[in-house]
């Protein structure tokens, strides 16, 4: 019997990887391996829902698993596949959208904010449900953006799985996650699925900033820092970052932009460095020129090893190979498992 408890996430293929992904998913995912039954997943079939360019699709599968391999996850370890490699998945999201409300699926955060994107409308307060039905076949919200959270709880449903490390970003699709997982439980009177749970070491989830003054790192969003980004480029970018005017008094209160990079500080750089620049914030002898110069060089220190290692795995088609197949055997072992078990709770059963 398999007695460590199961741990499941995935990232879309929608482009490589940055620090909000590093921080809030994969650093865990490479910490987590030796304690735990890990599988970690590129979600193709997720990314299909903004990005369909065929061509992309590909590549960028091919460059995350390379990024995972790069930044430590390792195939001995822990079970790495590719989503749509398990077949099982899709079959399992059909049948548990059964028990999903559309008003549940339209009410979710990420989707009002994905379809204002598609449609290309400003969040102005209002509802959206009605520029949604009104819109013509040129201009549509795909119906898979809508049930994304169904396949996204199909990916933690189909492998029982009980931790799920994520970034703050997606707690409210692993809350729906425990919804569905308690309702199809409780709608046939079985113990089958459990409820899974965010994983953080520190505690809280955590939200990366970008380097543009507000908002989380994002790949729409234009302010990122990849794990791949060469040492002038990344260093060009932070040293571009937005900050303020610099304090006027002592113990002003922190401006959103200079926080922002504290805190990207805080994950990357020794507690005494963050400190230290607290402090003449505190005391208005901060050089933000210093700042940025401390905090590209605490970046450098934790991506450019994993670049090195992209660079020599990324056209490693042989070894990329090998690791998916074996990830995608073990993967669908267990969905088919659950699979034939969700089929024969919902009565499909079979004649002959
Ligand atoms: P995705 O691809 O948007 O993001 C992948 C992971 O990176 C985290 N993340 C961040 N964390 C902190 N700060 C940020 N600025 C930041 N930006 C991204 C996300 O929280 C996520 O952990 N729906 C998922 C993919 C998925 C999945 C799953 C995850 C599909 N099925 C099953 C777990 C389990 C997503 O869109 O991630």
């Amino acid at each position: 019997m398999n007695e460590k408890e199961i741990v499941l996430s995935g990232i879309r293929a929608t482009g490589n990887l940055h620090l909000g992904n590093y921080y809030g998913a994969l650093s865990k995912f490479v910490k987590m391996q030796n304690d735990y039954d890990c599988m970690y997943f590129i979600a193709d079939l997720h990314a299909l829902t903004t990005t369909p360019d065929p061509e992309a699709l590909h590549v960028n599968v091919r460059n995350i698993l390379a990024e995972y391999l790069a930044a430590g996850v390792d195939p001995d370890k822990a079970t790495i596949f590719v989503q749509s490699d398990v077949p099982e998945i899709s079959e399992m999201y059909l049948l548990l959208n059964m028990h999903v409300g559309i008003g549940e699926l339209m009410r979710t955060a990420s989707f009002k904010d994905k379809a204002r994107k598609q449609l290309g409308i400003k969040d102005d307060g209002q509802d959206i449900e009605k520029q949604i039905i009104g819109t013509d076949s040129n201009k549509r919200v795909n119906a898979g953006l809508l049930t994304y959270p169904t396949l996204m709880a199909v990916d933690i449903l189909i492998q029982k799985a009980h931790k799920v490390p994520v970034g703050k970003d997606q707690e409210q699709h692993l809350e729906l996650t425990r919804r569905f997982a308690r309702r199809f439980n409780s709608f046939y009177g079985v113990d089958l699925f459990p409820e899974p749970v965010n994983f953080d070491f520190g505690g809280k989830p955590v939200k990366v900033p970008g380097l543009d003054g507000s908002g989380k790192m994002g790949k729409s969003e234009g302010n990122c820092i990849y794990l791949v980004d060469e040492e002038k480029v990344l260093r060009k970018k932070v040293m571009r970052a937005v900050t303020d005017e610099g304090p006027k008094e002592p113990n002003s209160p922190i401006s959103e932009p200079v926080a922002n990079l504290l805190t990207l500080m805080e994950l990357t750089s020794a507690p005494e460095t963050v400190q230290q620049f607290r402090d003449a914030y505190a005391d208005c002898s901060i050089r933000y020129g210093d700042l940025k110069k401390q905090l590209a060089e605490d970046i450098l220190k934790v991506t450019l090893p994993i670049r090195e290692r992209y660079l020599d795995i990324v056209n490693d088609d042989a070894y990329i190979a090998r690791v998916v197949k074996q990830g995608a055997e073990r993967a669908r072992e267990r969905a088919a498992k659950t699979l034939a078990e969700v089929r024969e709770i919902m009565g499909i059963r079979k004649f002959y």
